[in-house]
């Protein structure tokens, strides 16, 4: 169902869609919202007030996190990712004033 935005046919929104028991309609909670693509990747409004997405995501801009960020794969950027840093850090080591080589860096965490 495509409700015409304004009055204009070309510029309408899709508010709904008949399944049949061929297509049938995504499984969504009373209440709950769900875009869902035929690739599998989707966007959900849950009843528990999580934005849950799934598929790859792609933002354009800078993007600002008041709360935690929660990473369960690899963060990266251009250099290399933040487990290669780690890697680096806990190994590295330096010339002492005597011109020996320090012991790596006692790890904290
Ligand atoms: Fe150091």
């Amino acid at each position: 169902m495509i409700l015409a935005q304004e009055g204009d046919a070309e510029q309408g929104v899709i508010v709904g869609r008949a399944f049949s028991l061929v297509d049938t309609p995504p499984a969504a909670a009373a209440g709950e919202l769900w875009l869902v693509h035929a690739s599998g990747s989707s966007v959900r409004l849950l009843n528990s007030g999580v934005i849950e997405m799934i598929g790859p995501v792609t933002i354009q801009g800078t993007v600002t996190v008041s709360g935690d960020v929660l990473v369960a794969g690899n963060v990266s950027d251009q250099h290399a990712t933040l487990a290669d840093l780690r890697s680096h850090y806990d190994t590295h080591m330096h010339v002492d004033s005597r011109g020996g080589v320090t012991s790596v860096p006692t790890q904290q965490d």
